[in-house]
């Protein structure tokens, strides 16, 4: 794979999030067009799209609830390539761009059957109520959007060495506290040679 990730601002970005939306889910699902593309699919919505050879192949979108939260949505990875590691990073990219844009708290409404998904990611039930959707069911889920870039962090602290992708398997609030207990035996925690070289100033 020779994926790309896109923050899409651009009409034409855009139009590779929705290609995704309708080819992943809304098709698969009898979703219209019309309910697809509600009144977050709107100009200040932003997107992000990864792609494969410049083809889309995963998206999500996120809006302000207030101005401290925003609900992370359309969360849709192409049938072909789902269980790459995909739906983590397009999230994972939309948590980054909000954590820029100042946000601290990342809201999602999961579908039932992606709940475990979801707290892969670290989010957690906060209210047990079932949103009932046009189409699915939902539960409410939040992860507060801690400022610490762990994997960076640790970069910097251990030149030469990154965490290995499994390190968001373990909760933000868990991670120095392991760090600092004991870095070697931490099964989750795998240090390999880092490809490339942190600079600063840029
Ligand atoms: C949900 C979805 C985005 C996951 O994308 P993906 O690229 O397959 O997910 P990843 O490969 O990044 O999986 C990451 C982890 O989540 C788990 N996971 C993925 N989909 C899951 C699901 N539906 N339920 C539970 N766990 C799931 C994987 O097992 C993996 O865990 P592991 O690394 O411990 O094995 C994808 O299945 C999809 O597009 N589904 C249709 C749209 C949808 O339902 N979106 C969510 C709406 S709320």
């Amino acid at each position: 794979m020779n994926i790309t990730v896109i923050r899409a601002t651009e009409t034409w970005q855009q139009a590779g999030a929705y290609y995704v939306r309708i080819q992943g889910m809304a098709k698969q699902h009898n979703i219209t067009l019309r309910r697809e593309f509600d009144e977050h699919d709107a100009p200040d919505t932003k997107y992000i799209v990864l792609t494969d050879d410049d083809f889309p192949v995963a998206t999500c979108r996120f809006y302000p609830l207030d101005g401290s939260s925003a609900m992370i949505g359309r969360v849709v990875v192409l049938p072909e390539y789902r269980g790459k590691g995909l739906g983590i990073r397009v999230v994972e990219e939309a948590e980054s761009w909000l954590r820029e844009l100042g946000y601290t708290l990342a809201v999602v409404e999961s579908r039932d059957v992606a709940v475990n998904f979801y707290r892969r990611l670290g989010y957690e039930i906060t209210d047990s109520t079932v949103i009932h959707g046009d189409t699915f069911d939902c539960i409410r889920m939040e992860k507060p959007l801690c400022g610490i870039n762990y994997p960076e962090l640790f970069g910097l602290l251990f030149p030469g060495f990154f965490l290995s992708e499994d390190i968001r398997a373990i909760p933000e609030e868990q991670v120095l506290t392991e760090l600092v207990m004991d870095l070697r035996t931490t099964p989750e925690i795998q240090p390999v040679p880092c490809p490339w070289h942190i600079t600063f100033g840029e």
